[in-house]
């Protein structure tokens, strides 16, 4: 059986569906989010694989208090490691604590042959290759 592609219209491979427990942890990659580079990871939650921005709704940082460690220790909720913040991880809005309206930023998966995919929008863009990529500073003198 042949591969299937691997670009932003076929979906961008994120990991093999192994790779993600029920309600075990998380899978991050890197995106571009408004053209600045953020953090994105994956979760299964009752049997579904969601994903979204690693970033609080409350300050704009990474919510894992261990390395892919998302959920709380009842495994029922995201929990933002700085100040706490709890989400819902079947549709990333805020249950309880400082991150007020605005939720989680999801980011559009699928799961079908055994790979988890994520589709680029507007906003979300994949990282341009390295030979794209900006040249390293030189040393200053
Ligand atoms: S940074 Fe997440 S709750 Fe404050």
């Amino acid at each position: 059986m042949a591969d299937a592609p691997n670009s932003p219209e076929a979906g961008l491979l994120v990991c093999r569906s192994e790779a993600l427990a029920e309600r075990g942890l998380g899978v991050q990659w890197d995106l571009l989010y408004c053209g600045r580079e953020e953090r994105a990871f994956a979760l299964r939650f009752d049997g579904r694989v969601v994903a979204y921005l690693n970033r609080c709704a409350h300050v704009p940082t990474e919510l894992d208090w261990q390395p892919n460690e998302f959920l709380d220790s009842s495994r029922e909720h995201i929990l933002c490691a700085v100040h706490g913040a709890v989400y819902s991880p079947r549709t990333g809005a805020c249950v309880m604590g400082r991150c007020g309206r605005a939720g989680l930023i999801p980011v559009t998966v699928t799961e079908d042959a055994g790979e988890v995919r994520w589709y680029p929008n507007a906003h979300q863009r994949p990282l341009p290759p390295p030979e794209l990529a900006d040249p390293p500073e030189p040393p200053s003198p």
